[in-house]
């Protein structure tokens, strides 16, 4: 059985899927593990890390994807049109095709996988359940997320995070407001109490308030938080405009007092509630910043621009795009164990088994025997949202 990988093509792109440890590893459990010619070079990893280990270098993309049985993706084809471009076509019935795949976003790329009759598996649907937690790329992305949200606040803002007493006068903490108390959103609030920060922190899932306090953060209480804004797997429901109406209200004062807003709310599958108006931003300090972690889906401030740095009357809104892949080293490092831990479940004593009996296989598989088999992409597919 070979494992393989190709550079990632996506714009930026710095993670990889396979580290000289994860190859290792898979070479002690029987694989052969082959990767394209310089490859790991984004991570800061050389070849030469990957030889030292056992690992095979190929001279070209296509020879990789030739011979992997299973091949290991940061941002497959869906997640990347590049790698749509270039890879499909070269992809063989049988083929395991693993990474994130956004199949929601792009479920007619899932259909197109499934007509090359490979076996996908998106890691952004394995199922949120104890056993699970070691492959949960999502979550360990997200840790890495509201981390670099909190430094690039910290670099931009027009002030420092913590209280300082000198001798000329004492400087007051900055205010940190974070939206979405999701995995980045908890680890924005931690970081940034850190550093020295006041912070508040809202959601609109009930359950998330012990969780805010238990980051040393403060609960902000808008009344409109409800059981029923709860999706399964912990993930929170689009509400209607009239909620996000009520809830842009309520949040007014909260963004107006705020130095920094972290907005880290969103809905999978779904482009990112607007939580922040260009009303809103008007009612902030010159000097402060909005660092929209939902950038990519969309934004959660209406002045949003993916990718950019926007100045709004002396207000900084700063659109992250990819910040896991700020620190590849790392980041490689938990996505590429994440990679691991599901391939356990699917390799046996040096050979393929899918067993469609367990659900984080079921679940997380997209397209398998020429077919769509996740009914969340079926009607994404049906339903474009
Ligand atoms: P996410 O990235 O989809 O969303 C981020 C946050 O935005 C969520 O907390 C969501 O409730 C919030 N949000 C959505 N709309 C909002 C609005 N209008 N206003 C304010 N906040 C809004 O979610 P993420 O971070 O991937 O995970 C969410 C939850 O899933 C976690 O907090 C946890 O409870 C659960 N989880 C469970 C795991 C497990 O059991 N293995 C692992 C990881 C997460």
């Amino acid at each position: 059985m070979i494992i393989g990988a190709v550079k990632e093509l996506f714009p930026g792109e710095r993670r990889i899927g396979i580290t000289p440890q994860t190859a290792e590893s898979y070479i002690k459990r029987g694989a052969k593990v082959i990767i394209e010619k310089g490859y790991g070079k984004p991570s800061m990893i050389e070849d030469e890390e990957f030889v030292k280990r056992g690992v095979e270098i190929a001279d070209s993309r296509k020879e990789v994807i030739e011979k992997a049985d299973i091949l290991i993706y940061v941002r497959g084809p869906g997640a990347s049109q590049e790698v749509e471009k270039e890879d499909i076509s070269l992809f063989r019935e049988g083929q395991i095709i693993i990474g994130f795949l956004e199949p929601l976003a792009y479920p007619s790329v899932i259909q197109k996988l499934a007509e090359k009759k490979v076996t996908a598996f998106s890691v952004e649907l394995i199922p949120r359940i104890s056993r699970a937690q070691s492959m949960d790329a999502l979550s360990s992305m997200a840790s890495i997320a509201g981390y670099a949200a909190v430094i690039e606040a910290a670099k931009h803002l027009s002030k420092i995070f913590p209280m300082l007493m000198t001798a000329a006068g004492t400087v007051k903490p900055a205010k940190v407001f974070v939206i979405g108390a999701g995995v980045a959103g908890l680890q924005a609030m931690a970081f940034s109490k850190k550093l020295g920060a006041i912070v508040e922190g809202y959601d609109i899932r009930p359950e998330t308030k012990e969780q805010v306090q238990s980051v040393g953060a403060k609960f902000v209480e808008l009344g409109l938080e409800s059981e029923e804004a709860r999706a399964e797997g912990g993930y929170a429901k689009a509400m209607g405009e009239e909620f996000y109406k009520k809830q842009r209200e309520l949040m007014t004062k909260h963004v107006a007092e705020a130095d920094v807003v972290i907005s880290t709310a969103m809905v999978p599958g779904k482009k990112a509630p607007v939580l922040i108006t260009k009303d809103m931003v008007e009612k902030m300090a010159p000097g402060s910043v909005i660092v929209d972690l939902a950038a990519e889906k969309g934004g959660n401030c209406e002045l949003t621009k993916p990718g950019e740095i926007v100045d709004f009357n002396g207000v900084k809104i700063i659109g992250m795009v990819n910040p896991a892949s700020l620190y590849p080293k790392d980041a490689s490092f938990l996505y590429s164990k994440n990679i691991e831990n599901f391939l356990k479940l699917i390799i046996a004593n040096g050979k393929i088994v899918l067993n469609f009996e367990d659900e984080i296989i079921r679940d997380t598989a997209v397209a398998h025997g020429g077919k769509i088999v996740s009914p969340l992409v079926q009607k994404a597919l049906e339903k474009p949202s």
